[in-house]
């Protein structure tokens, strides 16, 4: 059917090796600094209170987190340390501030840690109260296949392969598309200490 090949939708930009090997090393040691404050966890699924394959933390005003009675939302301390979340890393917000220069400064950063044979099902990302700033997300070791699909979970989806010190921007009509990691590539890189991929995922949530 023609009608269904795919064309991302306006708003989604990928950007290809934004970030130097230098500027992703400092990258990974300023994340490295927030997880030793606000350690990984898996979050639980609402409902089911299945665990989640990907480790998560938080940086930033506001941290997204899921588990099986309270379900997708945004705290403002580690569900375990009850700490506030650490600053978000300086060079994301300089990213943040290169790639959407007109949003307001983002209020959370998401950090997906992928070991093994971690992935993140088809979703989107729509816990925040406000969509109208973009989402910014920064890929930091392994290789990843990235899905990335329209606004409807029925549209045609397409797949990209994600590579450390690549950002990809959710904005305008693309801020509500359907997005997933169908897999990680274990050994693509040594960026991560003990490996596999981290992603940082920038949002405004107010
Ligand atoms: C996410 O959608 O939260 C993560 C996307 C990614 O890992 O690249
Ligand atoms: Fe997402």
């Amino acid at each position: 059917m023609p009608g269904a090949e795919f064309a991302p939708l306006p708003g989604f930009r990928l950007l290809p090796g934004f970030l130097d090997a230098a500027q992703q090393r400092e990258l990974m040691q300023q994340v490295q600094a927030v997880l030793e404050q606000a350690p990984v966890y898996h979050a639980t699924m609402p409902k089911s209170g299945q665990p989640m394959s990907v480790a998560m933390s938080n940086a930033g005003a506001l941290g997204w987190y899921t588990d099986q009675d309270g379900g997708y939302r945004y705290i403002a301390q580690h569900p375990e340390t009850a700490q506030p979340w650490p600053a978000i890393p300086p060079v994301a917000l300089d990213v943040w501030r290169a790639v959407v220069p007109d949003a307001p400064a983002p209020e959370a950063c998401l950090i997906n840690h992928y070991r093994d044979t971690a992935k993140m099902g088809l979703h989107q990302d729509r816990d925040e109260a406000d969509f109208s700033a973009p989402v910014v997300s920064i890929s930091l070791g392994d290789e990843a296949m990235f899905r990335l699909g329209g606004t409807s979970r029925k549209a045609p989806t397409r797949s990209f392969r994600l590579s450390s010190g690549d950002v990809l921007v959710l904005g305008g009509e693309a801020r509500l598309a359907f997005h997933g990691i169908d897999r990680v590539i274990a050994g693509t890189s040594r960026l991560v200490p003990g490996g596999g991929r981290i992603n940082l995922t920038l949002r405004r949530v107010t």
